[in-house]
């Protein structure tokens, strides 16, 4: 599908919602991987906003992407069980290995429905639980293979 038919599907399904523009930013982003400029022009035609107030919005959030991530995604769990876990050493650990070595993105989730098995991450989508940070460091190393 097209980066414009692939928005106006989303605004489709959310017909009617009040306030719709950040689920729809939230479900594009998941569909495309970011938001091109492409897709922000579209958004505002369809929701009869200036693209102005859908750019401001997108450059509000942290978690919206007006490029493309190159390589993986990395989702750190930041949620309470996780926390109690030791995930906060291994959002820093995961983000030093992006800066330095590269081939991800990380990303902070909060709560990934994996707390019994925390500290929980998912990479491109997968997830993997009760992780050490040698068992990271292993993911991630293959991450640039
Ligand atoms: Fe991390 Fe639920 S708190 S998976």
């Amino acid at each position: 599908a097209t980066i414009r038919a692939t928005v106006l599907a989303v605004v489709a399904e959310h017909a009617g919602q009040e306030g719709p523009l950040l689920p729809i930013l939230h479900a594009v982003q998941q569909r495309l991987g970011w938001l091109p400029p492409e897709a922000v022009v579209t958004l505002a035609q369809a929701l009869h906003l200036s693209r102005a107030e859908v750019h401001g919005v997108v450059s509000y959030y942290p978690h919206f992407r007006l490029q493309p991530v190159l390589g993986a995604v990395v989702q750190v769990c930041r949620a309470e069980s996780c926390l109690s876990r030791g995930s906060e050493a291994l959002h820093a650990q995961a983000q030093a290995h992006a800066h330095d070595v590269g081939g991800c993105h990380v990303e902070s989730v909060y709560c990934l429905g994996l707390c019994a098995l925390s500290p929980a991450i998912a990479i491109d989508g997968q997830p993997h639980a009760r992780l050490s940070s040698q068992r990271l460091a292993a993911l991630l190393d293959r991450l640039v293979e």
